[in-house]
């Protein structure tokens, strides 16, 4: 057995409010918890999406009856709420401000730059602005971090100008940071599994890259020249998250296919195949999925908290056997070695060879209750 500390997801979307049907608080924590992860901070691209006092307390109210492993839940940037100086106290019960400056599923967006420049101006600096950007707008977003003389943490990096650009600004004393998905590093457009293939009604017609609606996800599968430079530079990447996105397999296989893979119960095991092939170090794996989300997000200790694998389990990935709520994985009959066995969560034991043993409202708001 192999003991890690508790994981951390700084990146996953449990569709509630709004979207229960897909995810919520309940599911898709049960689905951290299967997947060895013990704190997961949520994102606020829900419906109505979390940009205020009002909406932050219908997500944390819905969280505190429902959650099983700990969380926070992040604010979303909008045009209407740039000026945190008016709103005290509010930034610190959330997990940071998620700033959307690119294409993604939902209705915060932000195209023009006058409407990044009070987020960035008021936002406190001690807690993290994550920004979902891709290529130039992720250029743009470093900008910001100089300009403004502070951090900024780049979601889901998927492309090699990308981790080559962070890298080059890190180098010239830039506060940047970034997290790499599962899914940007173990699949590409060019074959795309057959999960992914297989049920593409316009597959063929595209040319065998992304087609389909499970291959969509933002930001995209990208080239297998791509993958291997985050593969090269994996010194870079802070964190490894997953960008779980769930929409129902139903919404994928349907003509308006939304963007979005789940990843919560897959993350681990693929990773600890790549530390079981050579291609990651274990001590990598625990400081990109538990010492630097903590450091970046400024989160807290979790007494007595650890999760147990056998690493040398071999096993198929199954939608089946997942908790959540949408009923399908892209990584679909993969074979995997290192399965989790226990996750012990302040004390209890939360999980245990495929069952959660911990009731809903176990876990706690990190942002309230630990300091
Ligand atoms: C996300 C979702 O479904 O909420 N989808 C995705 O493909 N990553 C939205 C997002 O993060 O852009
Ligand atoms: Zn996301």
């Amino acid at each position: 057995m192999l003991k890690l500390p508790g994981l951390i997801d700084p990146h996953v979307h449990l569709r509630e409010p709004g979207a229960t049907h897909k995810e919520d608080y309940d599911s898709g924590t049960s689905a951290a918890l299967a997947g060895g992860i013990t704190m997961v901070l949520a994102m606020p691209n829900t419906r109505p999406p979390i940009f205020d006092a009002e909406t932050l307390d219908l997500a944390l109210t819905a969280a505190k009856g429902k959650a099983r492993c700990d969380y926070a839940q992040f604010l979303g940037a909008g045009p209407n709420n740039g000026d945190w100086d008016k709103n005290k106290g509010l930034p610190q019960r959330a997990a940071g401000l998620k700033m959307y400056l690119d294409s993604t599923f939902g209705e915060l967006r932000l195209d023009d730059m006058t409407l990044w420049m009070p987020h960035f101006e008021t936002f406190p600096k001690e807690l993290p602005i994550v920004a979902h950007s891709e290529s130039r707008s992720m250029a743009s977003a470093i900008l910001f971090a100089a300009i403004y003389d502070r951090p900024v943490h780049i979601a889901h990096i998927s492309l090699k100008e990308e981790v080559l650009l962070i890298k080059a600004a890190r180098e010239r004393g830039i506060q940047v940071t970034c997290e790499v998905c599962p899914h940007h590093l173990f699949l590409t457009k060019e074959v795309p599994p057959p999960t992914l293939r297989a049920t593409s009604p316009n597959f063929a017609e595209i040319g065998g890259g992304l087609g389909g609606g499970r291959a969509e996800v933002r930001p995209r599968l990208a080239t297998q020249e791509d993958v291997d430079s985050l593969w090269a530079n994996l010194d870079v990447i802070d964190c490894f998250a997953t960008d779980h996105a769930p929409h129902t397999v139903e919404e994928k296989d349907s003509d308006n296919p939304p963007p979005g893979f789940p990843g919560l119960e897959t993350i681990l095991p693929l990773l600890l195949t790549a530390v079981s092939e050579k291609r990651l170090s274990l001590d990598a794996l625990i400081e990109k999925m538990h010492t630097n989300p903590k450091r970046i997000f400024n989160l807290p200790d979790q007494p007595e908290t650890w999760v147990e694998v056998d690493e040398k389990a071999i096993y198929e990935i199954k939608a089946a056997d997942q908790f959540t709520r949408c009923g399908w994985t892209p990584f679909e009959g993969w074979k995997v070695k290192g399965k989790v066995r226990k996750v012990v969560l302040r004390g209890q034991t939360a999980f245990e060879d495929g069952r959660i043993l911990v009731p809903a409202g176990y876990g706690i708001d990190i942002r309230q209750e630990i300091s």
